[in-house]
């Protein structure tokens, strides 16, 4: 059985990332494929309860050394029980936010660089690397305000995934920056959507560079 093919999705809180990935999921199995979903961190029971733990605001005080670990803690587990068994069996694996998210994140929003989370990606996964990387990189406002409301209407249903959202503008930044860093250093797996458009326009993009990356895979 050939392996299967792993995307993933990243991009900054209120990107619009995940909205996509839904989107995609449902063409890619419209047209006959067979793909496994998930998200980081989250997607296992382990993963579920790192997620719990890091993501609650009530959390405080995080080490960000202990933030880089618990994010590979999450991911070694979805790789080992998710990621692997699915790329083994063939199919289209979708995954929101993977390795470029810690090193957007922790590398550059915490300021521990990128060498360190690239060293224990190698060590923890293994160094598995996705074949295509989506990133959503609209302008920093437009993510910014997309991602406060989201979090109004969170707050309101009683749910509370906020402590990355408390974060000040300056750290967004360097989140910013460093997914900029990242789209230019891996442009072979990375493709950096960076306009603003309509859901439906970014959209049919996706599927594009998706069905002729998946093209270019079967006929290699
Ligand atoms: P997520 O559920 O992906 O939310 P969103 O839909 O807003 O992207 O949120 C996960 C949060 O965790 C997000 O603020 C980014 C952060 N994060 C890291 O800091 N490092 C990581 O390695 C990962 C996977 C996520």
């Amino acid at each position: 059985m050939p392996r299967g093919f792993f995307i993933t999705f990243e991009g900054l809180d209120g990107s619009g990332k995940s909205t996509q990935m839904r989107l995609l999921a449902r063409t890619l199995q419209a047209s006959g494929r067979e793909v496994t979903t998930t998200r980081q961190p989250g997607g296992t029971e382990l993963g579920d309860q790192i997620r719990a733990v890091l993501l609650n605001s009530s959390t405080q005080n995080v080490a960000p050394l202990a933030e880089m670990a618990l994010m590979f803690a999450d991911r070694a587990q979805s790789i080992q029980a998710i990621i692997e068994p699915a790329l083994a069996e063939g199919k289209i694996v979708l995954c929101d936010r993977f390795t470029d998210s810690t090193e957007a994140y922790q590398g550059g929003g915490r300021g521990l660089g990128s060498e360190r989370v690239l060293a224990l990606h190698r060590t923890v996964c293994d160094d598995l690397w996705p074949d295509l990387t989506i990133l959503l990189l609209p302008s920093l406002d437009a993510s910014l305000a997309r991602a406060r409301r989201r979090n109004g209407r969170q707050l309101a249903q009683g749910t509370d995934e906020n402590r990355f959202e408390g974060e000040g503008r300056a750290f967004y930044e360097r989140v910013f920056l460093k997914y900029q860093e990242i789209g230019a250093r891996e442009n072979l797996r990375v493709v950096t959507i960076a306009e603003d458009a309509s859901v439906e326009t970014i959209e049919k993009r996706i599927v594009e560079i998706v069905e002729e990356r998946l093209t270019r895979k079967t006929s290699s």
